[in-house]
């Protein structure tokens, strides 16, 4: 097991090795004196997961409740949310209590915002079930559920006690779930770390889980450490989403969010190339790297609408939004860009 510590306005461990989920009570236990716990997860991670985890809670002497919603981003909404806070008081969880989170970024970031908001906040671990979930969503405390107007437009940072990821968990995953989320950990090999960047290269689909996950974490880490509020330096973690948020709105979420990830990245660095802010030689490096993992580098969609989609994103600041453009591999620029120049930049891009 490898421990990635975690500096925030709560402290906390990120744990992650292979069989780590048995375990589940016994770390808890070490953190908490609490008699109950809710777990959340949702119908398809609960049936694979979910006895494993009650059992390991009940043996280290937690009375389990269990919510368990049914699975996808729809569930991420304002009525499933209300569902669990009610859930909770009535089955009479007191602040000293605890909540786990039992599965991916959609299970995390829901359970996260009812952590974060139920009695004004009451402890939770974050058990992520799935690559993406492993190497963001449940690190750093963004939590959120979406509204009918964007997603994640009702949220908090609400840091977990603890973030236990078993990698075991990892070998249900459908291919393509696995495959979005490896959009995500090239993301950091190109903001930060070159070493990374060329293990991925080589190693592809069979790069070292435990090490690669364990490496993302620590660069979340350091990221949550300097700007845990993303008022600066976190923004780069949007690599990608930009255009990758608009690719996921224009098709109505028929393209995952990895795939629209990774469509956005291509995007953004073509145009880097095409500017000079990025070499020939970085451009095609990206490329490559995407392609190797099966990842999706165009979409049909014009630079117009595109455009219009980048505009709604919260990231937009006043006239300008910030993009995150590569100019090498480990290191990405914030680029505040005025909205008059996005359309032609995303053209330079397509
Ligand atoms: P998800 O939770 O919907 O999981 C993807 C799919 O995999 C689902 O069908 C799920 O049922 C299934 N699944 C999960 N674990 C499994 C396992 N071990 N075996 C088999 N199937 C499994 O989606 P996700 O990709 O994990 O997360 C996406 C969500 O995360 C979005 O809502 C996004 O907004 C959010 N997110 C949050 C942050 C953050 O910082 N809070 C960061 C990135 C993304
Ligand atoms: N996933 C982006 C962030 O945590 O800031």
């Amino acid at each position: 097991m490898r421990t990635v510590p975690v500096t925030a306005s709560r402290n906390y461990e990120v744990q992650i090795g292979s069989g780590l989920l048995p375990g589940l009570g016994e770390a808890a236990r070490k953190l908490t004196k609490a008699k109950k716990a809710a777990i959340i997860s949702e119908t398809n991670v609960w049936p694979l997961y979910g006895g494993v985890a009650e059992k390991s809670m009940n043996g280290a002497g937690f009375e389990t409740v269990s919510f368990v919603f049914p699975a996808g981003e729809a569930s991420k909404s304002g009525e499933t949310y209300l569902q669990l806070v009610n859930f909770l008081a009535e089955n009479q969880l007191t602040r000293s209590d605890l909540i786990i989170a039992l599965g991916g970024g959609v299970v995390g970031d829901l359970a996260g915002f009812a952590a974060a908001t139920y009695l004004r906040g009451i402890r939770f671990i974050q058990v992520p079930t799935t690559l993406l979930a492993a190497v963001d969503s449940s690190v750093g405390g963004k939590t959120a559920i979406d509204l009918p107007a964007g997603k994640n437009l009702c949220g908090a940072f609400y840091q977990p006690s603890l973030v236990l990821c078993d990698i075991d968990t990892l070998n249900t995953l459908p291919p393509d779930i696995f495959r979005d989320g490896c959009a995500e950990v090239i993301k950091y090999g190109i903001l930060y770390d070159p070493d990374l960047f060329e293990h991925l290269r080589t190693r592809g689909m069979e790069f070292d889980r435990e090490a690669v996950i364990t490496r993302c974490v620590e660069l979340k880490r350091d990221v949550v450490a300097e700007d845990e509020f993303d008022t600066g330096a976190r923004m780069r973690l949007n690599l990608g989403h930009t255009v990758g948020h608009g690719i996921e709105a224009q098709s109505h979420f028929g393209i995952s969010h990895g795939s629209a990830v990774a469509i956005g990245t291509a995007i953004v660095t073509r145009a880097a190339a095409v500017c000079g802010i990025c070499s020939e030689e970085t451009r095609n490096t990206v490329l490559e790297v995407l392609e190797t993992f099966g990842l999706p580098m165009s979409c049909d969609y014009s630079a117009e609408d595109l455009y219009r989609s980048a505009l709604s994103d919260k990231k937009r600041s006043g006239g300008t939004v910030n993009l995150i453009i590569p100019e090498r591999v480990g290191f990405c620029r914030i680029a505040p860009t005025p909205v008059s120049e996005i359309q032609s930049f995303i053209k330079a891009g397509l």
